[in-house]
This record gives structure tokens, sequence and C-alpha cells, in this order.
């Protein structure tokens, strides 16, 4: 007897925002954003030349295609603008767990869709996929990704110093988990 295919765990909708898979129309919104150097600033990619941008696309698209993986990007679509505003991705860990990262552009930052995204994420994650641990990692420079990952309850678990080597050097980053139990403890 086979197993019944795992059903898609998105799109998540939220107050204001749809969680749901890239389309090919998302193109120039993810382009506005990927390539300002402002946005990408604390990302290990970019800023992106619209080649990079056709190819992120592409491979995303193409990674659609397959279910059930691992990894899972989605768009962030601000429902009332009908535009996407960035994107957000969670990765199986193989340990029954997922690190997850966001990224949405300069525009659109500091009216609360950040951690709306993000925490609709992590409730799927515990409330959905049944994992146990949630973890992320961010530049210890970056503000604005610390507010939102500690805002969510996420405990600082450490810091690797100087792991990644990024356009303007050596970076150090935070590495942040929240457990189940925290979770459901809230
Ligand atoms: C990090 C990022 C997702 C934050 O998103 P956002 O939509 O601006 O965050 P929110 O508006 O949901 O804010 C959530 C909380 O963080 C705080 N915050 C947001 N940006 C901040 C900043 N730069 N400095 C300090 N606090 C900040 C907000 O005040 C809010 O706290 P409050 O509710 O207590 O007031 C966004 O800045 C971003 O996409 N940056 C570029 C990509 C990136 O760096 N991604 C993370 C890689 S690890």
């Amino acid at each position: 007897m086979t197993t019944p295919p795992e059903p898609p765990w998105f799109p998540i909708r939220t107050e204001r925002l749809l969680l749901r898979k890239l389309r090919a129309d998302d193109h120039d919104d993810m382009h506005a954003y990927a390539s300002d150097p402002d946005t990408v600033r604390f990302m290990e990619w970019g800023p992106n030349t619209p080649e990079v941008t056709r190819e992120r696309m592409a491979f995303v698209l193409d990674q659609q295609t397959r279910w059930p993986r691992d990894t899972v990007d989605l768009a962030v679509e601000l429902v009332a603008a009908r535009r996407m505003i960035g994107s957000i991705s969670l990765r199986r860990d193989g340990q029954g767990g997922a690190d997850f990262g966001y990224c949405f552009g300069s525009q659109w930052w500091r009216h609360g869709y950040g951690f709306e995204a993000a925490r609709a994420l992590v409730a799927t994650a515990f409330e959905t996929l049944l994992l146990h641990r949630v973890w992320a990692t961010c530049d210890v420079r970056n503000a604005g990704s610390i507010a939102v990952l500690e805002k969510l309850g996420m405990q600082r678990e450490g810091t690797l110093r100087k792991n990644l080597l990024v356009r303007d050097g050596w970076r150090d980053t935070h590495v942040y988990g929240l457990l189940a139990e925290e979770w459901s403890a809230r």
C-alpha cells in the first residue's frame, strides 16, 4: 500500500497577507526589492541584476512543480495592493525542525508585515507540520530581523563568529531557536 501524498500546507492567509506560490507575473515586484541595495544589505545574495532575478524566478517556478519538497519559497502578497512585497521560505532540516528566512522590500518595512508573515509561518510549522524546533539566523547588525525573531519569542542560542564571507567581508551571525513546547506555552 502506498502512502497518500502529503497535502501542501500553503497558501497561508493572514489578516493582510497571502503567502502563496510564486507566479511568473511577480517578476517586476520581485526585481524591485531584490535589486535594491538597502533591502538586501544583510542578505547573502544581491543586489540582483535582471538576469539573476530571472534565474531565481525560473528556479523557484521549477521547484514548485515538485511535491513534497523540503524547501518551500513563498511569495508574500499584500492582498489590498495585489502586489508581491517580499518572500518567505521554510526549509525542513531533516531533524524534525526547519529554518526560515524572509525578505521584504524596504518600502514595506515597519508596517508589521514581516512579523505577520513570520508568525503565520511559524504557527504552520508547529501546528500543521508538527515540527519540534524552528530556527533562523541573522546578521548581528540586522536590527529589524532581530526584532522580528525576538517578538516571535525565539531565543538567541549563540553567535557564529565570522562564519560568512559576503560582499563587505566576514560576517557574524546570530542563531535563534524556538521549541514546540515554548510555542504552545506562549
Ligand atoms: C527584517 C524585516 C523582515 C523586518 O520586517 P518589517 O516588516 O519591517 O518588521 P515589522 O514591521 O513586522 O516589525 C516587527 C517588530 O520589529 C521592529 N523593527 C522592525 N524593523 C526594525 C529595525 N530596523 N530596528 C529596530 N526594530 C525594528 C518593529 O518596530 C516591530 O516591533 P514592535 O511591534 O514592538 O514595534 C525587514 O526589515 C526586511 O525584510 N529586511 C530586509 C531583508 C532581511 O534583512 N531579511 C532578514 C534576513 S535574516
